[in-house]
């Protein structure tokens, strides 16, 4: 039998993972695919509006991503591995394979990588949504989305993921976009912090509905200017009909297999 790319990334993880001795992120994954309502937030930058781009604690700049980074920021080897640590690289591998937008790093004074994202504009509209099944809007022309952000767990809680995204997302007006958008899940609260500093509003939920490992999502607008503070990490939003805040559903429940995000 021979193997694909992702299949192999997924069993070099599961070793990773059972190096490392942790379960809990196979576990929790396993549990939301089985029954769970899980909550994205969409948010956007517009490039348009005026924005000091905040600095991390070392220096730092940001290029395209070359071959030889890619060990030293997807390494399964890597010392410092989290629980998430395997997956999180491994979907990171197979988007690197799928060949999508353009990845650019964060390096340090000496060149090494320590954070990477994509940056993919709106002219891969059809491959994101073939590659994504559709848990991404379809970008509008001035739009570019920014996903698979990552911090290695050495370089992690140093400011790098907000100076370096936000960098990275004024790389869009290279190919004429005029906003960014990208999804965090609503529970992963470095990341949504790592956002609003790097000049992100929430502006979209995505709800994803899982029964039995087989996912049907539905997006709800948000208004533009909904307060950070006190409605997404003060995790006070919920679910259309549970709390106020959010519109009432636009688009009716579209299913899809489970994609690799
Ligand atoms: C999310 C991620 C990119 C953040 O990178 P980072 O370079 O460490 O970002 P920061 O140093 O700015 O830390 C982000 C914020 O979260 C805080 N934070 C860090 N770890 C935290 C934790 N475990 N719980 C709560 N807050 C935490 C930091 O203090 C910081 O908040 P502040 O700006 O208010 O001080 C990194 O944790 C990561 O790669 N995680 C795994 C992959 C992932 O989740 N990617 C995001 C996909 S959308």
């Amino acid at each position: 039998m021979v193997l694909t790319e992702s299949q192999k990334n997924f069993f070099v993880a599961v070793a990773a993972n059972s190096r490392s001795g942790g379960w809990q992120a196979l576990l929790r994954e396993f549990k939301k695919r089985y029954k769970s309502d899980w909550l994205h937030y969409g948010l956007a930058r517009d490039l348009g509006q005026p924005f000091q781009n905040p600095s991390a604690k070392i220096p730092l700049a940001v290029r395209p991503l070359r071959d030889e980074d890619i060990p030293r920021m997807l390494g399964m080897d890597a010392i410092q591995l989290s629980d998430r640590g395997p997956y999180v690289r491994m979907h990171r591998l197979n988007f690197i394979e799928a060949g999508i937008g353009a990845c650019f790093v964060g390096v340090t004074e000496n060149d090494e990588p320590c954070f990477m994202q994509w940056l993919i504009p709106a002219r891969d509209n059809t491959k994101i949504q073939k590659y994504f099944r559709g848990i991404f809007p379809i970008l509008e022309p001035d739009e570019a989305l920014l996903e698979y952000a990552f911090t290695p767990e050495r370089w992690q809680g140093q400011g790098i993921m907000p100076a370096a995204m936000a960098q990275i997302s004024e790389k869009a007006r290279d190919f004429g976009a005029r906003s960014v958008i990208t999804f965090v899940d609503s529970s992963n609260v470095p990341a949504l912090r790592g956002c609003r500093k790097a000049g992100y509003v929430p502006c979209l939920a995505r709800i994803d509905r899982w029964r039995l490992f087989r996912r049907q999502f539905v997006f709800q607008e948000l208004a533009y200017d909904q307060p950070w503070g006190t409605t997404i990490l003060g995790q006070s939003l919920r679910l259309a009909g549970t709390t106020g805040n959010s519109t009432s559903a636009q688009t009716p429940w579209t299913s899809t297999a489970s994609a690799g995000v």
